[in-house]
């Protein structure tokens, strides 16, 4: 059961407090009628109108962004954007971006205020890949891939998983895709720059099961689709 002025604040009607305000002055109503009581407890069903609005409250909610550059996925920060700051609907209370992409990388961010996907998706344990499109300095070769495949040392005390490293373009300059199932501070850029290449442009393209909207300009989101929401609950 959850408080009603707790569902009024999730949903972004307000402050706890000034929700509280706002149904003593009977501005709320539940299933109908008037409802004065901030503490009254509901299953989350119920109709409820918000000034005169029908509010549909869902225990979860699910988002995928196009993380533009220059948002840091964080929640809130004092000096930088935030990928919430990008979330324009009511809802986002909660919220929390799924695992972090660095300030300058593009692409697919899961927002979400389900703790339990969220896990699912970042664990170790579930290896679920995540494929990026890199831009780099210098000319990635077939020795790349091998060493990729092989598994990089990146420190002393951490060697990453072996990854598929696919190029598309090979020059002074070349293009690739990488896929890890890992997620290590900084990893793509420290896996290519072991390989003597610097990563000057990363786009994270899929996560799982879910492939970026080509249709989402960076900075723009939308709902996760049914389908969608099924294909991450089926990660084990
Ligand atoms: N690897 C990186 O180096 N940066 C990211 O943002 C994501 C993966």
């Amino acid at each position: 059961m959850i408080r009603l002025d707790k569902i009024l604040a999730d949903m972004g009607c307000g402050t706890r407090s000034e929700v509280k305000k706002e149904i003593r002055k009977g501005l709320v109503t539940v299933d109908g009628s008037v409802e004065k009581d901030p503490g009254r407890l509901l299953k989350g069903s119920e109709s409820i109108t918000f000034r005169g609005e029908r509010l549909v409250y869902e225990a979860v909610v699910y988002y995928m962004l196009n993380k533009p550059s220059g948002v840091v996925s964080a929640t809130e920060d004092r000096k930088q954007k935030t990928v919430l700051d990008l979330i324009t609907e009511g809802r986002k209370k909660d919220l929390f971006p799924v695992g972090r992409l660095d300030i300058d990388t593009e692409g697919l961010l899961i927002l979400t205020n389900d703790g339990e996907m969220a896990h699912r998706l970042l664990s170790p344990a579930h290896h679920v890949e995540k494929t990026y499109f890199a831009k780099v300095r210098g000319r990635l070769t077939e020795e790349d891939v091998r060493a990729f495949a092989e598994g990089l040392e990146l420190s002393g005390d951490f060697t990453a998983l072996p990854a598929k490293l696919e190029i598309g373009a090979a020059g002074e300059v070349s293009e690739a895709l990488v896929t890890i199932c890992e997620g290590k501070f900084h990893q793509v850029k420290r896996m290519f720059l072991k390989r003597g290449c610097e990563v000057f442009y990363l786009k994270r393209l899929s996560m799982g099961p879910l492939v970026l909207d080509e249709k989402l300009n960076p900075g723009e989101y939308r709902r996760l689709t049914e389908e969608e929401i099924r294909l991450l609950e089926e990660i084990r």
